[in-house]
């Protein structure tokens, strides 16, 4: 690969002799030459500038000088065979496309000839670009990031780095490409280690140490999605789900972001307090909810009523407008509502759902009570979101909101009923740490039902 680097700065890019770079030069993988711009003025001043037209701050490259410059070292390296995409014309500027690893991949398995222009000032005149674009060349107009460099010259040395180690033969062992930052997993890389083991009182993680070469792979994986997730969270929503296993998925949860069912993408959730607005939503979210966890032998009839009755609008209207009620709602990106939990706080230390078979004298994370005993009222996650880690999410930031809310006593208890028959139910409850405790009758329309009575304590152990 060849390039071409015009600067008003020649003796800038002597660094691309260094190194890896250098080596490359030296092996032939490619060659680089600069050329100082004011060779192709022709005046005594050497000038390559003007002031902008329609007024304003600073001065712009001229297009002439500019034209004459990129025409001779294109002329230079042009080849018989020169196809689309083989020639590129890189315009380092702060007002380019970010320049991306995808872009660098493109350039270096497409292109034989780079052209990198390298404006000063104000930049280069518009029609520069727009020439060699309508030209058959490509021309790419790339930002390093959102900040402004004095001239083109340090991004100049970027893109040739970043294309240069990406050639056939440069990189000793190509699989180091697939793992690092920004490469073929969409993720940004891991944290490394090296001797020594402890340095400064910290000591290089075991698991690294352990020699299961699995379990490292998976710290590995799981650090690297924190990472992501806290420094990019845009490439985390870019990510395939389908190459996401069930432990990346785990782990995704534990970072607020969720697969639904048959989704291409991870979905930023977050759990919070509902607000009065929510009270439509909530009310359509519990109707489409309950049919699911009802038990086949309920009518229709019944599961109609209970909701015209139970979890109506105006129903939600007042559980969010009440103090007692707790509603926390767990929400996607696009404001969807993911679940919903409600739950009953009674006064002082009382007892929410005394007449609803609330287990009073159960021990509570084994000891007694002392303080309130609250009622898990309602806790649903919509259909499309079951299985992907919602009800954990949910369920944090509920008990951490109730927990805070009744800390004055030593040990208040939640109990919830559910359907004895709901197998998924109570295995889900058993995951999020409540404990069979009892049963008790539960009507829904006319109809009488047996619910398993759960219970656990609000201190998080
Ligand atoms: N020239 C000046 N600022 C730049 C930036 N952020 N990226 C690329 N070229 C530039």
């Amino acid at each position: 690969m060849r390039f071409d680097i015009i600067s008003v700065f020649p003796e800038f890019f002597s660094v691309l002799d260094l190194s890896l770079i250098g080596k490359a030069q030296e092996r032939g993988i490619l060659s680089i030459d600069s050329h100082d711009l004011r060779d192709w003025t022709d005046d005594p001043h050497r000038t390559v500038d003007d002031s902008p037209a329609g007024g304003g701050a600073g001065m712009v490259m001229r297009p002439d000088i500019w034209g004459k410059a990129i025409d001779t070292v294109l002329s230079d390296g042009a080849g018989a065979g020169d196809e689309a995409g083989s020639v590129v014309v890189a315009i380092p500027t702060p007002s380019g496309t970010p320049l991306t690893q995808r872009t660098c991949e493109r350039i270096a398995s497409d292109a034989h000839h780079v052209v990198i222009a390298c404006g000063r000032y104000e930049g280069i005149d518009a029609r520069v670009a727009q020439h060699y674009a309508a030209n058959g060349v490509q021309v790419i107009e790339y930002s390093l990031g959102d900040y402004v460099l004095n001239g083109g010259e340090v991004a100049a040395v970027a893109l040739v780095e970043a294309v240069g180690r990406l050639l056939p033969g440069m990189v000793g062992n190509p699989e180091s490409l697939v793992e690092e930052s920004h490469g073929a997993a969409g993720l940004l890389e891991y944290p490394v280690y090296t001797r020594p083991v402890s340095w400064r009182e910290a000591d290089i993680p075991a698991v690294l140490l352990s020699g299961n070469h699995g379990a490292a792979a998976r710290w590995r994986k799981d650090r690297a999605l924190e990472k992501t997730a806290a420094r990019r969270p845009d490439m985390v929503a870019k990510l395939d789900a389908t190459a996401l296993d069930k432990k990346d998925k785990a782990t995704l949860a534990s970072l607020g972001y969720l697969v639904p069912r048959g989704g291409t993408r991870p979905v930023p959730v977050r759990a919070r307090e509902a607000t009065p607005r929510d009270a439509l939503a909530l009310s359509e979210l519990a109707a489409r909810t309950f049919p699911d966890a009802a038990p086949a032998y309920l009518t229709d009839e019944s599961i109609q009523s209970f909701i015209q009755q139970e979890l109506s609008l105006a129903r939600f209207q007042k559980y969010v407008a009440n103090d007692r009620d707790r509603v926390i709602v767990l929400e996607a990106d696009s404001k969807d509502l993911v679940g919903y939990a409600l739950t009953i706080v009674p006064e002082a230390d009382g007892i929410a759902g005394l007449d609803e078979g609330a287990p009073v004298d159960a021990l509570i994370d084994g000891a007694e009570r002392s303080g309130p005993l609250l009622e898990l009222s309602k806790f649903y996650i919509d259909r499309q979101w079951r299985g992907s880690g919602g009800a954990r999410i949910l369920w944090d930031f509920t008990l951490a909101d109730l927990a805070s809310t009744c800390d004055k006593w030593a040990n208040p208890g939640i109990f919830l009923g559910t359907n004895a028959a709901n197998r998924r139910a109570r295995h889900a409850y058993r995951k999020l740490g409540f404990e069979e405790v009892g049963t008790r009758q539960f009507t829904v329309g006319e109809q009488d039902n047996r619910d398993v009575v759960f219970a656990r304590g609000l201190r998080v152990p």
